[in-house]
């Protein structure tokens, strides 16, 4: 069944069953069964106390969370409450506005920095995925926030305002990641020069049939970290011990995950895990993931302190921009880039 609709919001209220583009194979589909749903979850981090005497403990809790689990989530992080229902709330205005109004930012071409779009990569995936998306880039801001959208009439205030304080987050988690890993605190900061600043909208309609497709099939995120807010609507899963888990949603959280290039920096002591989104066939869901990126020039290699004869270099260096081009081409798919760029002793 050929769609002739762009964005799958306008399709979706449309149609009782999954339309074939959309359907994966068996092996490939996420089969409730193989998913853990007991109160094992990702660790959840309280960061009250990162500028006090009790520092040390935080950071002992994200070297755990980053070499055993790849993901942890942070209550107490800074940013307020009314800013993140204020950002959930934007994000539901926007996919609920008119399909016309929608369309104007719509775009099916990956190298658009600003646009809205659906699935993935819809010329070159042989699976659709059963999401929109609107993808920003958010620094520096001036030179993006002419292209996002001005509607709803705050959108580029507001959402310009929440990605000061995620990126205040960011560099607060870093360095923390940075001692946790006994670098300096300014090591990745350092060697990442300018970062880029990413942030994507991510809109799940409810799908009449769930379990014969994804939100998002599982996969790595090839930046350093990304800081994940979504909304009340379970759909989340991370890869734990070979187990999928469900990250059931808490108020006011974030989800923080660590993304290839940290695996690299950290020379494999922290893990880049395969995660992945499903959905459900009552609820749409949101999640806003903010992608930390380096600058595309930024030399990435394994930090030469973690280095010696115990640790060798499990990676060679390469630019960010040799990397992402690699993702690109890749598709999301469950392997990960990071083979490619394995050292031979490796
Ligand atoms: C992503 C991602 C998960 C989610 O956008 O990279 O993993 O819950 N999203 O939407
Ligand atoms: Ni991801």
């Amino acid at each position: 069944m050929a769609s002739t609709k762009l964005l799958l919001a306008d399709l979706a209220s449309t149609v009782k069953q999954v339309p074939s583009n959309y359907i994966r194979p068996i092996s490939d589909r996420p089969n409730p069964s193989d998913v853990q749903v007991s109160d094992v979850s990702i660790p959840l981090i309280d960061l009250q106390d990162l500028y006090g005497p009790y520092r040390s403990d935080i950071l002992k809790q994200i070297a755990l969370a980053c070499q055993d689990d790849g993901f942890f989530q942070v209550k107490n992080h800074g940013i307020s409450e009314a800013m993140i229902n204020k950002m959930l709330s934007l994000a539901r205005e926007f996919f609920q506005l008119p399909e016309s109004e929608r369309l104007q930012n719509y775009s099916d071409d990956p190298f658009k920095a600003n646009r809205l779009s659906t699935s993935f990569n819809v010329k070159t995936e042989k699976f659709a995925n059963w999401r929109d998306f609107l993808r920003l880039h958010c620094y520096p801001l001036e030179d993006h926030i002419h292209e996002w959208p001005s509607n709803p009439p705050s959108f580029r205030e507001d959402v310009a305002e929440y990605c000061n304080c995620v990126r205040g987050l960011a560099l607060r988690l870093l360095e923390a990641i940075s001692e946790s890993l006994g670098l300096k605190r300014d090591h990745i900061d350092k060697i990442i020069s300018k970062y880029g600043q990413h942030m994507v909208l991510n809109y799940y309609p409810p799908c009449p049939e769930p379990e014969l497709t994804y939100g998002l099939p599982g996969h790595t995120d090839p930046n350093l970290i990304t800081i994940l807010l979504q909304d009340d609507v379970p759909g989340l899963q991370v890869l734990r011990n070979g187990k999928w888990i469900a990250v059931n949603p808490i108020p006011n959280t974030f989800i923080v995950n660590i993304g290839d290039q940290m695996q690299v920096v950290s020379d494999d002591r922290y893990k880049s895990v395969l995660h992945r989104a499903v959905v459900n066939c009552n609820k749409e869901r949101i999640s806003i993931p903010t992608f930390y990126c380096p600058s595309p020039d930024a030399l990435i290699g394994p930090a030469t302190e973690l280095i010696d004869d115990g640790h060798p270099a499990v990676y060679q260096s390469f630019t960010y921009d040799e990397y992402y081009e690699k993702f690109w081409k890749k598709g999301l798919a469950t392997e990960c880039c990071l083979d490619m760029f394995k050292t031979s002793i490796a």
